[in-house]
């Protein structure tokens, strides 16, 4: 198996995240720093990461969603000691880590898994999946706006791809809009609506693929069912 699929069959991060640490010197096998990214891992080698011995035993697989509050950073950890989505699921002993990010003052569904495989796949711009937010938004959203949305707009030397737009409610001063992307570039959301003169003023993402946030209170989380794990492996 590569080293990268290997390391993050066992739990400890994405495969791209494995990439990262191989290139750094960060993983040896057998006592030896290996930083080509093709190496394959024999049956009965020892693999550690930095200094620390992989279990031959997968982890067991764990799959959850949370509902992200404001205010906490997508991130196991946070050199500034901000709050991190760790702590919301700091009482499943196996470590989980984000499929991709959420921006510190979004809010929303996350999922949260030790399976690398599945955090590969939804990350991987090939395979990217709609994922739905709902935007309040500053000023009125007209109907040229959200054709220019609809169309793709440039968030500063990137033309977005289509997305589907729908106003939910105009308010004197404010706009709720639902939008959904394909893409996952840094704030794109917030930039995509910069880009048309709308200042976003608070975004909650609410589905990913045809996995929904539901019900789900801010802060909690619950674990995926067989078959949204399923409908998640096979996207
Ligand atoms: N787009 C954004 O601008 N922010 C997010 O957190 C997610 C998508």
């Amino acid at each position: 198996m590569r080293l990268n699929k290997y390391i993050a069959q066992a739990g400890i991060c994405s495969r791209r995240k494995a990439d990262e640490l191989i290139a750094n010197g960060n993983v040896k096998i057998n006592g030896a720093v290996v930083t080509e990214m093709g190496t394959q891992v024999e049956d009965g080698d020892k693999v550690s990461v930095n200094g620390k011995l992989i279990e031959q035993e997968p982890a067991r697989k764990v799959y959850v969603a949370i509902n992200k509050p404001l205010g906490y950073i997508t991130s196991m950890d946070d050199d500034r000691d901000r709050a991190t989505v760790a702590e919301l699921v700091a009482d499943i002993p196996e470590r989980l880590f984000p499929v991709g990010r959420l921006d510190y003052n979004t809010t929303g569904l996350l999922i949260m898994t030790n399976d690398g495989d599945l955090t590969y796949t939804l990350t991987h711009p090939k395979h990217e999946v709609y994922k739905t937010y709902v935007a309040t938004v500053a000023g009125v959203m007209s109907g040229k706006r959200v054709a220019q949305l609809r169309k793709g707009v440039d968030i500063g030397g990137f033309v977005t791809s289509p997305a589907k737009v729908t106003v939910l409610k105009q308010n004197p001063r404010s706009a709720v809009v639902e939008i959904q992307i394909r893409e996952g570039k840094n704030r794109q959301v917030r930039k995509m609506f910069a880009a048309v003169g709308n200042k976003v003023q608070a975004l909650e993402r609410t589905a990913i693929g045809d996995l929904k946030l539901g019900r789900l209170m801010t802060g909690h989380y619950r674990k995926l069912t067989r078959e949204e794990i399923d409908y998640l492996k096979n996207l």
